[in-house]
């Protein structure tokens, strides 16, 4: 797998450091209540589980396996939702979190369907944020880094389903790319 890294982008220790921030601003400036927490899958696992175990407050995790990569590196422009129920979200305040926010169409779908289903608020939390032109308007509530308009991987991230299990954000060598 080492081979396949171009350069590493985020290291783990600096995520670490930062999800110890993005945990209390949570803390801080979430409504009453119990938290619920979305994650979309699979994605933000890895991310959400570790930023959850710093949030010290009462919080039930929920999980919505969404797709719109479908595998590659460019956005299939379709959002599915994979799951065959949806969590009850009526009258919550719902923490979604992603892995990345890219065109914002994942993150745009997905939010529009919570408030549909009844969410009280949909407060949008993501590790990576790109630097790019948003397909849809949106913008996270919470957002860990600002990234280039680059492919990624590791973190949770995947590439052709690999690299999900690094520990921290890196650029993939275009012959990992192109091996697929
Ligand atoms: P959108 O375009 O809907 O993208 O904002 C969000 C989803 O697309 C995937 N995505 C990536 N996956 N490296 C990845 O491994 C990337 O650089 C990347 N950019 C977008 C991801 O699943 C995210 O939830």
């Amino acid at each position: 797998m080492k081979q396949d890294i171009a350069r590493v982008l985020i290291d783990e220790k600096v995520i670490e450091k930062r999800l110890d921030v993005m945990a209390a601003q949570i803390e801080r400036e979430f409504p009453e209540g119990t938290l619920l927490a979305i994650i979309l899958l699979k994605g933000a696992l890895v991310f959400a589980a570790d930023l959850l175990r710093r949030v010290e407050r009462p919080l039930e995790i929920e999980c919505l396996n969404v797709s719109s990569y479908h595998g590659g590196t460019e956005s299939s422009g379709k959002v599915d939702f994979l799951d065959r129920s949806f969590p009850e979200v009526k009258g919550r305040h719902v923490l979604l979190l992603d892995d990345i926010l890219d065109t914002g169409r994942t993150l745009h779908a997905v939010a529009e369907r919570l408030r549909e289903e009844g969410a009280e608020a949909v407060h949008t939390c993501v590790l990576l944020s790109k630097d790019r032109p948003r397909v849809e308007e949106v913008e996270a509530d919470y957002t860990g880094f600002q990234i280039g308009d680059e492919f990624v991987v590791g973190y949770g991230l995947d590439y052709m389903g690999r690299y999900r299990n690094l520990p921290h954000v890196a650029v993939l060598t275009p012959e990992a790319i192109a091996r697929g």
